[in-house]
């Protein structure tokens, strides 16, 4: 089993490109199903996520082939069924059913990885297909689903603007016969990077990044050349390395626009952010301050993806933090780990309270889930002493060779 060790205390300085955006990769990786010809996608980070996406463009028959940065997606998906340990493999793999659906018109699969933070239903994503005109049988854990008289446009409104799940309704919608209306969708920036891979592939989608989302149903698909977007929540997390360590990071290769709900944040705890649209220079002098009150919201509000990552941070700032986590119920598994490094929090049901420490101490910690073992990179690089980290497999779901980009900017941290 690998672990990160970190030699906390090291002032970051320098430059760091951002890495490409997990969470949009992954439903482009499944939109690519949909097109006829090739497509290639550019600025694709190398995560264990990526990999299993690719393992199961494959299982259902199209060719994928990763080489650095860039993944080449071609053929057809013939085999509707996704085998039950790929699907196992992690969370979004749902993704691939609206995709499937919409190519083939049928799929088996089994339910999605079962996920740390909490039940994770997708109950909206199969009452939204079964309206497009999905039949679902469910039978120990397999999906069995096809579309006896077509996929076929129709009006859905989310109860929760639910980002897997708007995703899915958009990939079955683009080649449905007819048009949908989608109201209370998600506004995620990575929504309209997957609108944008299907509008250059030639879908008619409108209104992506808002709460109403039209699509008009085209006969075909073809396959483009596309970049995915930069990762906001490696870009809090750099962003976060640097507030805890009192040091100055620019970030290059990143979205300024899509970090609304952070970088205000990161300002509330005394942390200086100036950026252009594509770089943001940071520079953090300590103690930090506390924040009042933070609660996570769907886009443009605090995203919780960056819940964890922040948390570790107020644990150094000076001032009591209140952070309610309103968009999972179990995402709080972090704090045992940073109350080992000698942070001081309570956690009551949805809300954590954080009474900042001067200094937090370095431990033997395990990651609990991806952002929770982010929280804890950001937290040994600012604890005194030394930090160990096992359970690393969930950082690197989402962190693309995080270890080299922290050396770089000075961090004493290594992969054993
Ligand atoms: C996406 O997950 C992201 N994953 C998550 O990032 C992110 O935390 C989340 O959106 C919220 O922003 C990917 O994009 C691959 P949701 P998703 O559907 O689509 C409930 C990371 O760290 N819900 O918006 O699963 C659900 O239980 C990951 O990169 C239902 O009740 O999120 C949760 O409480 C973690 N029924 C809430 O909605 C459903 O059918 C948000 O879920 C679907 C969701």
């Amino acid at each position: 089993m690998q672990k990160f060790v970190i030699q906390g205390g090291r002032r970051l300085e320098g430059d760091i490109a951002v890495q490409g955006a997990k969470n949009s990769a992954l439903p482009i990786l499944a939109a690519a199903l949909l097109c006829e010809g090739e497509s290639i996608l550019e600025n694709c980070p190398k995560l264990s996520d990526v990999y299993a996406a690719c393992r199961i463009l494959g299982s259902v028959g199209c060719r994928c082939k990763m080489e650095g940065h860039t993944v080449v997606i071609g053929g057809c998906p013939v085999y509707p069924q996704i085998p039950e340990t790929l699907m196992q493999e992690m969370r979004s793999s749902i993704i691939f059913l609206g995709a499937m659906l919409g190519r083939l018109g049928s799929c088996t699969l089994g339910f999605p990885g079962g996920c740390e933070l909490g039940p994770r239903p997708i109950d909206l994503h199969l009452s939204a297909l079964r309206r497009m005109g999905v039949r679902i049988r469910e039978e120990n854990g397999i999906l069995f689903c096809d579309t006896p008289h077509g996929l076929h446009g129709a009006r859905i409104h989310l109860q929760f603007p639910s980002v897997g799940a708007t995703e899915n309704i958009l990939l079955a919608a683009v080649l449905a016969k007819g048009e949908t209306i989608l109201t209370n969708a998600a506004r995620e920036p990575e929504i309209l990077d997957l609108a944008g891979y299907l509008l250059k592939c030639g879908a008619n989608i409108e209104g992506a990044g808002s709460s109403t989302i039209r699509v008009q149903g085209v006969k075909q698909l073809d396959g483009c050349t596309y970049r995915i977007m930069p990762d906001r929540i490696v870009t809090a997390t750099w962003l976060a390395a640097a507030a805890i360590t009192g040091g100055e990071l620019r970030l290059l290769q990143t979205d300024a626009a899509s970090l609304v709900g952070i970088l205000d944040v990161l300002e509330e705890m005394n942390g200086k952010c100036s950026h252009t649209p594509d770089s943001i220079c940071f520079s953090a002098v300590r103690p930090l301050r506390a924040v009042r009150y933070l609660k996570t919201m769907p886009y443009p509000g605090f995203p919780t993806d960056a819940q964890a990552i922040v948390m570790a941070v107020l644990c150094q700032a000076s001032g009591t933090s209140v952070i309610e986590e309103t968009i999972f119920e179990n995402r709080f598994r972090h704090v045992d780990a940073l109350c080992r490094m000698g942070a001081d929090i309570q956690v009551a049901g949805r809300v954590a309270v954080v009474h900042g420490v001067r200094r937090l101490q370095g431990a033997q910690v395990s990651a609990t889930d991806l952002r929770g073992g982010a929280a804890l990179l950001v937290a040994g690089l600012g604890a005194e002493g030394e930090t160990a980290i096992t359970e690393i497999s969930h950082i690197d779901r989402g962190y693309d060779s995080p270890e080299q980009v922290l050396r770089s900017v000075g961090a004493a941290i290594e992969r054993i």
